[in-house]
This record gives structure tokens, C-alpha cells and sequence, in this order.
């Protein structure tokens, strides 16, 4: 990494950064690459649920994480982490081990959810420690680390609308006009991303295209800002395979459809589904029926696109 590597940490006290989770609009699956991950053609998109990492000064050479919020007891033991990680990678890359930092996650992005919740949590905390560390980190290179973390991990620092090829993570901006209002129906019980990948090679009966390209009816519905369109356009070739893994998703996508949702998608490997609306006020009256059905273990309200990770000011 291109950086200048400071003598000593800088003296900030507390670093805190935000991350978006994310809904992918459309996500087409390629083959099983020699590394285990898969070929992606993907659109992701933003939205307003925010996972906040705080970062401030730990004992030398240790790596200290607390959680809280939604789902926190489901996360795994510290040292996976990826927010843990991605911490100890930076810290690597300075040739620092001797620094110490404590992060404390505040959960809001269901976890196991499809939408990227502990990519989102590593994005948050490479910034919060970069910053906290006094590194003058370009995000080019931030992203170049997160790459190293995993597939979904760059996305949550650029944020907004994005393009993704290759494991998904190579980002390109995608034209998008207006603002998309959604639903979103969380399941209890998360799916594991790569057991939803493995199902789909299992499920699969025909070789996918090549070369991998995103719906071009997708690209036009976005850049329009129709969001009729949109809806009619959003596709997830892992559907199927969350489908037969999590089957109360087949209610909530057929609830979300017959009270007027204009789309109804898986969001990633799920199991959250998002639920496109005409307008926030559509979004209200489809989440208080939905709720009313009692299908979901929790129904929110988001909006996208939206930046991405960014500090929070004191
Ligand atoms: O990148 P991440 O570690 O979040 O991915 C979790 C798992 O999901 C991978 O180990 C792999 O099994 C699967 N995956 C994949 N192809 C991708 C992204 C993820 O097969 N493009």
C-alpha cells in the first residue's frame, strides 16, 4: 500500500464510522472458479440501514470487538470477525503489530440477511481505523484491502449505485436517477452465503452464459428512474437455491407481489426479501400490510441509494 507509515498512532480518542448494507437488484451467477468463488454479473444498491463501528485506542498489540444491536449474539467468536480482521490486515499492512485498537459494532443490518452486514461492519472499520491510526489512506486503496477481505466488503465504501464483475467486487458506478423506496421482510434464521452457492451449482441444469453480463433492461429501468420498470427488471439467479434453503421465502416474495409491490427480489444468498415501492408513502401502507400478515419476523422501511461508509462527526 502506497501509504506514508506513521512513527506512532495519531492522538484521536474515538473514531466513528457508518456503513450501508445492501440490496442487490440484479445478480447473475457464473461458474465455480478454480479459488471456490463464483463469476458475478451484479448491480448492487445502497440503502438506508447502517451498521456504526466505533474505533478508539486498545491495549498494545490487541484487537478487542463488542456488538451490539440487532442479531449481535449471532455473530461469530471475535477472531472471525470480519471487522476484527479487517483491523489486523491494516495494521499488517503498516507493519505495525504492536498497535491496539477496540472496536465496538453497532448492529443494525440483519445478520446472515443477504445485505452484506459484516462486509459492511470490515468496510466500516478499515476506515475507522485508518482514521484513528492517522493514515492518509486514498479509498482506492482501502478498497484494494477490502478486496482481500471478501467479495461484497469494497461495496459498502463506495456505496450508492454500483456495477460489481469478476466475485462481484470490482465496482464500476451505475447510472441510477431518482431515489428507490423499499420493503424489506427479514426471516429469522440467516443463510449461509456460500451453502446458497453450493445449492445453486447443485440446482443449476444448464451452464451459465458466457460472458456474464447485467440485464440490460435493468440498466435502462435505473437510469429512467421509473420505478415500475425497476421493479419489473430486478432478478436474482440465487433465488432458487435460497428458496429451497429458507421455502418461507416463496410466501413472503407471493405477499409482497399480490399487495402491489411493483418487485419482489431475494436480497443476495438471502433470506431478507426486498419489496419495491412506488413512493414512501406506498412503502408505509405495503409494510403496515405486510406486518399485518405476520409472515416476517420484522419488516422495515429503507431508501437507496446512499453514500457510502463515511465518519460520523463527533
Ligand atoms: O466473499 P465472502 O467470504 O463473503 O463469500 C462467502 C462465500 O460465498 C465464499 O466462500 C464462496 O463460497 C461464496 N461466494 C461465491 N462466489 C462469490 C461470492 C461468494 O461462491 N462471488
Amino acid at each position: 500500500m502506497g501509504v506514508t507509515r506513521p512513527a506512532a498512532p495519531s492522538q484521536a480518542r474515538l473514531v466513528r464510522v457508518r456503513a450501508p448494507g445492501k440490496i442487490n437488484l440484479a445478480l447473475k451467477v457464473g461458474a465455480r472458479r478454480d479459488d471456490g468463488y463464483h463469476e458475478l454479473a451484479t448491480v448492487f444498491q445502497a440503502v438506508s440501514l447502517f451498521d456504526t463501528v466505533s474505533a478508539e485506542p486498545g491495549p498494545p498489540g490487541r484487537i478487542e470487538v463488542s456488538l451490539s444491536g440487532l442479531g449481535a449474539d449471532l455473530v461469530g467468536p471475535d477472531q472471525d470477525n470480519l471487522a476484527v480482521r479487517a483491523a489486523a490486515l491494516l495494521r499488517r499492512q503498516l507493519g505495525r503489530p504492536e498497535w491496539g485498537v477496540r472496536l465496538q459494532i453497532d448492529k443494525a443490518i440483519p445478520v446472515a440477511g443477504g445485505m452484506a452486514g459484516g462486509s459492511a461492519d470490515a468496510a466500516a472499520s478499515l476506515l475507522a481505523c485508518a482514521q484513528l491510526w492517522g493514515l492518509p489512506v486514498e479509498r482506492d486503496e482501502l478498497i484494494e484491502l477490502a478486496r482481500q477481505l471478501g467479495a461484497d466488503v469494497p461495496f459498502p465504501l463506495v456505496g450508492g449505485c454500483a456495477v460489481g464483475h469478476d466475485r462481484g467486487d470490482r465496482l464500476l458506478p451505475a447510472l441510477q436517477r431518482g431515489l428507490n423506496h423499499w420493503v424489506l421482510a427479514l426471516s429469522g434464521g440467516g443463510l449461509s452465503t456460500a451453502r446458497v452457492f453450493q445449492r445453486h451449482d447443485e440446482l443449476a441444469a444448464t451452464p451459465p452464459p458466457s460472458p456474464l453480463t447485467v440485464p440490460a433492461d435493468l440498466m435502462t429501468a435505473l437510469a429512467s428512474g421509473d420505478p415500475v420498470r425497476l421493479g419489473a427488471a430486478l432478478t436474482n439467479d440465487l433465488a432458487p437455491a435460497a428458496r429451497a434453503l429458507a421455502p418461507q421465502l416463496d410466501q413472503l416474495l407471493e405477499a409482497g407481489r399480490s399487495l402491489g409491490a411493483l418487485g419482489a427480489v431475494v436480497s443476495g444468498s438471502g433470506p431478507t426479501v426486498a419489496l419495491l415501492a412506488r413512493d414512501s408513502a406506498h412503502a408505509i401502507k405495503l409494510a403496515v400490510q405486510l406486518s399485518s400478515l405476520g409472515l416476517a419476523q420484522r419488516v422495515l422501511r429503507v431508501h437507496g441509494p446512499v453514500p457510502g461508509a463515511q465518519v460520523i462527526p463527533d
